[in-house]
């Protein structure tokens, strides 16, 4: 039977989501890979177990997480029931919905019809009463902000959900969303923007959004799908992210080009005494608005690797102006 370690909140620090009275792990885990019905359950359920080991309290999961699709929720389920579930208060654990789930008109975007069944199916999946964070996972061109953001409300309101947050919208639709979840009585706590060293666009205004309205920010892909750390530096590894079909990391993504920048940095993290890994982790918090880095993983070691980021998240002007100049060269 899992005990969870005794010390599991001692070396995690955990900061408050923008203004609400939530804290979330410096650190949090993603499902999107490595967790589907393709995959080994005992891999999961080891790197499930030494996450919370080490003070990570959030979980993160969409719908579509598998392959195939909703398995990464059947398999957290799982897991839940075998190691985890007996510590439901200590977890924050969310979900999302936006992309392609099921045939039909109903079965993505924003619709109200379509987030409530599909946050029921989560639900159903996880064995869960309730999620703590319930996401729009992208912004809808053709549904009116006012019918999403009511769906999350209604999730709210109905139990089902704890908190509402919304990702990859940009600044504008950000501060209508936010203002459209204001007046109905159910704040925006989080939103999910993709951001690494090598990926800048939410620097671009959103940030400075999220600042004003005193929502917390949780970069996904922080260390850009593998290519910020060692993993690639010999070439692509058989069982790696670029090294399986159907994936957004292409194998045309790790250009020699790519791997001179990821080999320079590699050195300024040497001189830090962390890992490529780490320093991305940490370059990424090192925003006040940012709660979390959320990490995806393949094995135990990658999360015990990246939970000591947390060690040193500070930089000094001149390291941060040589990231710049390494990571910003086209
Ligand atoms: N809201 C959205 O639209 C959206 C989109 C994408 C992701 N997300 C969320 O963000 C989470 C993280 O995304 P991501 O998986 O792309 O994040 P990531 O942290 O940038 O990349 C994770 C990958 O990096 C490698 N890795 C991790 N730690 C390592 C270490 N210490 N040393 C060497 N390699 C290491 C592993 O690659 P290998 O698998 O090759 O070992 C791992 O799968 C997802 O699980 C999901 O929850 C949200």
């Amino acid at each position: 039977m899992y005990l969870p370690d005794d010390q599991r909140y001692d070396k995690m620090l955990y900061r408050r989501c923008g203004s609400s009275g939530l804290r979330l792990p410096a650190i949090s885990l993603g499902l999107w890979h490595n967790f589907g019905g393709v995959d080994a359950f005992e891999n999961m359920r080891a790197m499930l177990c030494r996450a919370f080991d080490l003070g990570i309290t959030h979980f993160d999961l969409a719908n579509n997480y598998g392959p195939p699709p909703g398995s990464a929720e059947e398999n957290f389920g799982r897991a839940l029931r075998a190691d985890l579930g007996a510590w439901r208060d200590e977890l924050i654990v969310s979900t999302k919905a936006g992309y392609l789930m099921w045939p039909g008109p109903y079965g993505e975007w924003g619709s109200r019809k379509y987030l409530l069944a599909s946050l029921d199916q989560s639900l159903r999946r996880m064995g869960l009463d309730y999620v703590d964070i319930v996401y729009s996972h992208r912004p809808d061109p053709d549904t009116p902000v006012e019918e999403t953001m009511s769906a999350l409300d209604s999730a709210v309101r109905a139990g089902k959900a704890l908190y509402a947050g919304i990702s990859n919208y940009n600044p504008e639709q950000t501060a209508r969303a936010v203002a459209v979840l204001r007046q109905l009585g159910t704040p925006c706590l989080i939103h999910q923007m993709k951001y690494s060293m090598f990926v800048r666009t939410a620097e671009q205004g959103l940030f400075a959004r999220l600042a004003a309205e005193g929502i917390g920010g949780i970069a996904f892909s922080p260390l850009a799908q593998g290519l910020l750390t060692d993993r690639y530096v010999e070439g692509i590894p058989d069982g790696s992210r670029a090294s399986k079909p159907g994936t957004f990391l292409k194998q045309t993504d790790v250009t020699e080009a790519r791997l001179a920048q990821v080999r320079a940095l590699n050195e300024i993290a040497r001189q830090r005494s962390q890992t490529l890994a780490q320093m991305a982790l940490a370059w990424v918090l090192r925003h006040g608005v940012m709660s979390s880095a959320l990490v995806g993983a393949s094995r135990v070691e990658q999360i015990e690797q990246c939970v000591d980021a947390v060690k040193n998240i500070e930089f000094t002007a001149e390291e941060l102006q040589r990231i710049d100049e390494i990571a910003q060269q086209d």
